[in-house]
């Protein structure tokens, strides 16, 4: 609690904890980080300090293309925003706009040990997955990761599990900054919401739903066509069985698009399995594929439309990086001030 005492007036504030998250522009947004993230980012606003940062400066430890690196930031922006993430109440920026991301990311890879980051399996994949191009970037990817989230001092950051460890290693680093030099850094924590899907491959469900699936049917983006959307439902892998039933064990394919039903009308598994009870599994299918498509309609025109607002989407930044920086700054002086820096 903060008690604030302006002009005789004594204002009494509950301090809100901060969250602070990051997806990189690396393609379009898909359905699963729509309903198993952003859905989610959307109610957090009036509870917490929100800031959503499209981490552009990640993004580059695998070669992209400029022109379309630039282009995917901007649409992830307007994407944010269709999907009810409200600039005025969140502070959404893009990471190389606000330097002291880079600068605390160098301070602290001075007090990151070398066999941590080894041990971090996102650099051992896309190590694999990027043999021709085994960047430091991609080595030092975590650090940078660390300064997003210490910068602001977030309390929580909504992540899947695979970037438990990455927060892991932010609150070793943390850690053994404040064992140094005092209470710098909030020690940051995974945030799991009460809420939340797990969304799976359409192609291989064992697997989540993601942008870098070899397979394109396994995953719909929140921009695509309707009748693309059809197509990758109608192809949709369930299994031998006919019958619409919840059991994610063993029958993961129907399961993940129950739960892809269920989010996107609002029904829940004992209705949809009533709804479907001997029904083949084309209906089923052909139901959730619509139940999508009317889901994901609105975002799309709504994402259309501000990204044709050249003005707005640059406002929405500009403000944006000014908000993030303020609270940047701060925290990287301190920081400066405690290894040592001369103060300019
Ligand atoms: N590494 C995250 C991913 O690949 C993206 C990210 C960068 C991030 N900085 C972050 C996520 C800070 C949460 C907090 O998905």
């Amino acid at each position: 609690m903060v008690v604030l005492c302006l002009e005789g007036m004594v204002i009494i504030m509950d301090e809100k904890k901060t969250i602070f998250s990051g997806i990189q522009p690396s393609g379009d947004l898909t359905l699963g980080s729509y309903l198993g993230a952003i859905k989610n980012w959307v109610e957090l606003a009036d509870e917490y300090e929100c800031f959503y940062c499209i981490v552009d400066m990640h993004a580059i430890t695998v070669r992209q293309e400029p022109q379309l690196l630039r282009k995917r930031t901007l649409a992830q922006l307007a994407q944010y925003i269709a999907c009810g993430l409200d600039p005025e109440k969140n502070t959404i920026f893009i990471q190389s706009h606000v330097p002291a991301h880079a600068e605390l990311a160098w301070v602290l890879s001075c007090y990151t040990v070398f066999g941590g980051l080894s041990r971090m399996s996102q650099v051992k994949d896309e190590s694999a997955k990027n043999a021709d191009n085994i960047n430091a970037g991609l080595f030092t990817y975590p650090s940078l990761m660390a300064a997003d989230i210490l910068l602001y001092q977030a309390d929580l950051v909504p992540v899947g599990s695979d970037q438990k460890q990455h927060v892991e290693l932010a609150r070793d680093v943390a850690g053994r900054f404040n064992g140094v030099y005092g209470d710098v850094f909030t020690m940051p924590e995974v945030f799991i919401p009460k809420v939340g899907a797990r969304i799976m491959s359409l192609t291989s469900p064992e697997n989540k739903m993601s942008k870098s699936d070899k397979d394109p049917g396994g995953c719909i983006y929140i921009m695509q066509k309707p009748e693309e959307i059809m197509r990758s439902f109608k192809r949709a892998v369930t299994d031998s069985e006919t019958c619409v039933r919840y059991a994610p064990d063993t029958k993961p394919g129907v399961s993940n698009l129950m739960s892809i039903y269920s989010v996107a009308s609002g029904k829940s598994f004992s209705e949809i399995e009533a709804e479907f009870e001997g029904r083949g599994y084309g209906d089923f299918k052909l139901a959730v594929g619509e139940s999508v498509v009317e889901l994901l309609r609105p975002i799309r025109e709504e994402a259309e439309r501000i990204l044709a607002d050249k003005a707005y989407i640059e406002s929405v930044y500009k403000t944006g990086a000014q908000r993030a920086s303020y609270v940047a700054e701060k925290t990287l002086r301190k920081v400066y001030k405690k290894v040592g820096f001369v103060q300019k």
